[in-house]
């Protein structure tokens, strides 16, 4: 059989804005040989002309792809963001184009745990208070108010890949753990879920915030809500800036009635070092706050370099989308023995009859087809079990087809 699609070794994979090591391995160690790191993102023409003869693109949040930038990408057919977020991204121009995005959205799920472990036990012991009363020269040795994180009950607002996790650490340090979340969810170890956001925040020793940044979480811990919560407990936000009411945490720290507060996420935050950074938590006594720092460790860095490369890997090696931001999601057995043809069209009627026709014309049989469509794009995946010669002109018939955004075959 003559080989028809571009070598793995020969296709330009180019990573931007120091991704980690971990992903060049991952990619070295499938047969992706032309992999090139640069340190700084790149943007305006210098991404342009980088992008031109680019196959695979990896970033991180700072090198942003608008719809003009993507369309100059002539051999690009897959985006990582080896990052969490991918707002950077121009999603929709890329899914038009026929350009799947991946990005690693839980690589960090264990740094962010791990931070608010810490931090309980920090401000159940009033750490951060002593801290600073010993650096301004004062040494407050006492056990008033300090206290073991055993025994105390945890509430997790948002069971999902963190609240579980912190679930877990703290149930193994000896907390109860309770939980609420508007999706019904399988309880860990001894958690116990609550009927109610009013009835976990009456209950919990400590509170811990793990939702999404939604119009239905935002503002959903103010006043009122940290009322409820018993006097001396405490407050842990390290999901969203707009989950909490600052000035009402605030007010609750300083007449006494919270004894502690750990805040990684704000409202509004510094976009870099240089730019200052101010909050109505600051200077107050047991809290700690930190600079979105919740899931920045090696270790996760580390993470996204691998799961991120191993998206990019699975859609280049075998089509698979599974993952993917911004695309129909299709998970694809690794073909053996057959040639794959990937066909990315907009939803119009009648393209899967036509790319049936492409085959059943050259007498050729179909092994298997996968199909996802959504409103905008379709995606068909057919798996021929026969020989294909060069100059058959497959490739150019698929493309021919009306709606036809991008043809891609692997063997
Ligand atoms: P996830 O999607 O796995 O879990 C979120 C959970 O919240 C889900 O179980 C969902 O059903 C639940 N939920 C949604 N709306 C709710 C509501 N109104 N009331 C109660 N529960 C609700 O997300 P994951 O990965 O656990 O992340 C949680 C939060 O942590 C996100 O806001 C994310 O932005 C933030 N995060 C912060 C980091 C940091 O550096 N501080 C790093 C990583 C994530």
């Amino acid at each position: 059989m003559s080989r028809l699609s571009v070598p793995k070794d020969r296709l330009r994979v180019v990573l931007v804005e120091g991704i980690a090591e971990t992903a060049v391995g991952g990619l070295a160690a499938a047969g992706y040989a032309n992999v090139e790191r640069i340190a700084g993102a790149p943007s305006g023409e210098a991404l342009r002309r980088l992008i031109k003869d680019v196959h695979v693109l990896g970033i991180r949040s700072n090198t942003r792809l608008t719809a003009d930038i993507i369309a100059a990408g002539e051999r690009l057919f897959a985006i990582g963001c080896f990052c969490i977020g991918t707002n950077q991204v121009d999603l929709a121009a890329a899914k038009l184009a026929g350009i799947p995005v991946f990005n690693a959205p839980y690589s960090n799920t264990r740094s962010v745990a791990e931070l608010v472990l810490g931090e309980m036990i920090m401000l159940l012991r009033r750490i951060p208070e002593k801290t600073r009363l010993i650096d301004a020269g004062r040494w407050q040795k006492t056990a008033g108010g300090a206290h073991e994180i055993r025994g105390r009950t945890l509430g997790i607002v948002g069971y999902g890949h963190i609240g579980s996790q912190l679930s877990i650490l703290a149930e193994a340090l000896g907390m109860h753990v309770r939980y609420y979340d508007i999706v019904e969810k399988l309880a860990l170890g001894l958690a116990r879920p609550c009927a109610s956001l009013h009835d976990l925040l009456g209950l919990a020793d400590v509170v811990s915030l793990h939702v999404p940044g939604t119009p239905e979480t935002r503002g959903m811990i103010g006043a009122a809500e940290i009322a409820r919560m018993p006097p001396g407990a405490i407050l842990i936000n390290a999901a969203r800036g707009d989950v909490v009411d600052v000035a009402a945490l605030a007010a609750a720290m300083r007449d006494g009635h919270l004894a502690g507060a750990a805040v990684d996420v704000f409202p509004s935050e510094p976009k870099t070092e240089a730019e200052p950074f101010d909050s109505p938590l600051r200077g107050l006594a047991n809290v700690i706050l930190t600079p979105h720092v919740g899931g920045s460790t090696e270790e996760a860095q580390a993470g996204i370099g691998s799961e991120v490369a191993e998206k990019l890997i699975k859609y280049s090696d075998n089509g698979s989308t599974i993952g993917a931001v911004n695309f129909v999601e299709v998970a694809l057995p690794v073909q053996r023995g057959v040639t794959r043809f990937l066909h990315i069209h907009r939803n119009v009627p009648g393209v899967l009859a036509k790319v049936n026709d492409v085959f059943s014309a050259r007498g050729l049989n179909i092994a298997a087809q996968y199909l996802r469509t959504d409103a905008e794009i379709g995606y068909v995946v057919s798996d021929i079990d026969a020989v294909i010669e060069e100059g058959m002109g497959i490739r150019r018939d698929l493309a021919a087809i009306d709606g036809t955004i991008r043809v891609r075959f692997l063997y």
